[in-house]
């Protein structure tokens, strides 16, 4: 992949101040695009870099619609989406979380998913062009002992992605998502060391993916280079997925 090969195009993160995130957001800006954020923890490094940083919680379709509206006005047209907030939730078996919990993790990753490309992708049909890439996880493919709420959002991930890529298929808006294993840097640094060392254990290349490696999939993706690929599922898991 060259560099400058998003030129001109409009980007947004959702949960970019994250590990994965800042890491995709820096990868987008090399590649020439301009990019707009949008996490819950705002505006405060608004100065220090040329990223749009807007303060918004991805399941709240109003503050979603009010920031598509900034960065419509400040960068124009949004012709890249890239639905990376998510949430982990507690590490405990599907029987001893609760309701309140499977709702929240639910709500983040699969509705907050849901929410931004319902907002995106209109725009993106009427212009004929667009990039949407969904961040979800092996766990959505395979599930995962004491991660079930977080498991099934990702499977609704995948779900989600393969139906709104036949939706728009013949479009030019082409709807991906990718399913990394642990990736170092980002919420696997939430999990205590014998959980990592089992995750660890399970993928045949022996080492957790990079943050960087998830960016260059997602400029990839983004990119006119992909360009008959759609409702797609992309493994990033070292050998861990054989489907
Ligand atoms: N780190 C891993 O091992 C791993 C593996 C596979 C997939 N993923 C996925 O990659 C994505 C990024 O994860 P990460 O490891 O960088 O985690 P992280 O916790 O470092 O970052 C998540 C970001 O999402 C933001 N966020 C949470 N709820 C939000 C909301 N309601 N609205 C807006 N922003 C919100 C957070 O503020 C944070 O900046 C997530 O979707 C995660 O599920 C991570």
């Amino acid at each position: 992949m060259t560099e400058a090969t998003l030129t001109g195009r409009v980007a947004i993160v959702t949960g970019g101040q994250g590990g994965i995130g800042r890491a995709i957001v820096a990868r987008l800006l090399r590649d020439g695009a301009r990019v707009a954020v949008f996490d819950l923890s705002g505006n405060e490094q608004a100065s220090r870099d040329s990223v749009l940083r807007i303060n918004c919680d991805v399941t709240v379709q109003a503050n979603v619609e009010t920031a598509l509206a900034s960065v419509r006005e400040a960068l124009g047209p949004v012709q890249i989406l890239v639905n990376n907030a998510g949430l982990l939730g507690p590490v405990a078996r599907v029987i001893e979380i609760t309701t309140e919990t499977w709702r929240r993790v639910t709500d983040v990753n699969l509705t907050g998913t849901f929410v931004c490309c319902k907002a995106v992708a209109s725009d993106m049909v009427q212009a004929g062009y667009g990039r949407i890439i969904n961040i979800a996880s092996v766990q959505g493919k395979e599930g995962m002992e004491l991660a079930g709420a977080y498991a099934a959002s990702k499977a609704g991930v995948i779900a989600l992605t393969k139906t709104l890529g036949k939706e728009l298929a013949t479009s030019g808006v082409l709807v991906n998502c990718i399913t990394p294993t642990a990736v170092d840097g980002g919420m696997i640094d939430e999990i205590e060391d014998q959980r990592r060392a089992y995750i660890l254990d399970r993928i045949p290349m022996k080492r957790f993916c990079s943050v960087d490696e998830v960016a260059a999939m997602v400029a990839w993706l983004a990119s006119d280079e992909c360009s008959f690929s759609t409702g797609g599922v992309f493994d990033l898991s070292g050998g861990r997925s054989s489907y």
